[in-house]
């Protein structure tokens, strides 16, 4: 399904008061994993406290042993420092990155603020090589505004 047209529905999961904010972040970890073929693993971690650390808040996919990742460890633990995008088309390639499984190839992690401040992030893993676009990291920005938006509600 193109991106564009999962966002109506994102935002009125986004927007469900009746959910929790960790039952609208899984809500949204699934429909993004079941309606794009090349997101495979979605999942969103956030700084944990004061410690200079992510924590896995909310996912959908394959469970992972890495539910804490030290700020500069991995894909993940740049983009918490970087504050920037991280696009991954091959994860062979790289070599401060963090395996979940054997089948991820590639990944992408657009981190999330909240009033300007890096806060968390959204990672994806795909078994598809070389499959994000600028299309995907504009597509995930929207997606980490609409969360902030609602953490600040
Ligand atoms: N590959 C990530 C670790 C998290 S998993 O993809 C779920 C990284 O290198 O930070």
């Amino acid at each position: 399904m193109p991106l564009q047209k999962l966002k109506p529905e994102i935002k009125k999961i986004l927007t469900s008061e009746e959910l929790s904010v960790d039952h609208r972040l899984s809500q949204v970890c699934e429909i993004l994993k079941e309606n794009v073929p090349y997101y495979d693993w979605v999942g969103f971690y956030f700084k944990n406290g004061d410690k200079e650390e992510l924590k896995l808040r909310s996912f959908a996919g394959e469970p992972t042993d890495h539910t804490i990742i030290p700020f500069g460890k991995g894909i993940c633990g740049q983009v918490a420092v970087s504050n920037e995008n991280f696009v991954v088309p091959d994860v062979k390639a790289q070599t401060n990155y963090i395996a979940c499984s054997i089948n991820v190839k590639a990944e992408i992690v657009v981190p999330l603020f909240l009033n300007g401040e890096n806060i968390g992030q959204i990672d994806i893993d795909s078994h598809t090589p070389d499959p994000f676009s600028k299309e995907d990291e504009e597509f995930l920005e929207w997606v980490n505004e609409e969360v902030a938006e609602g953490l600040e509600a």
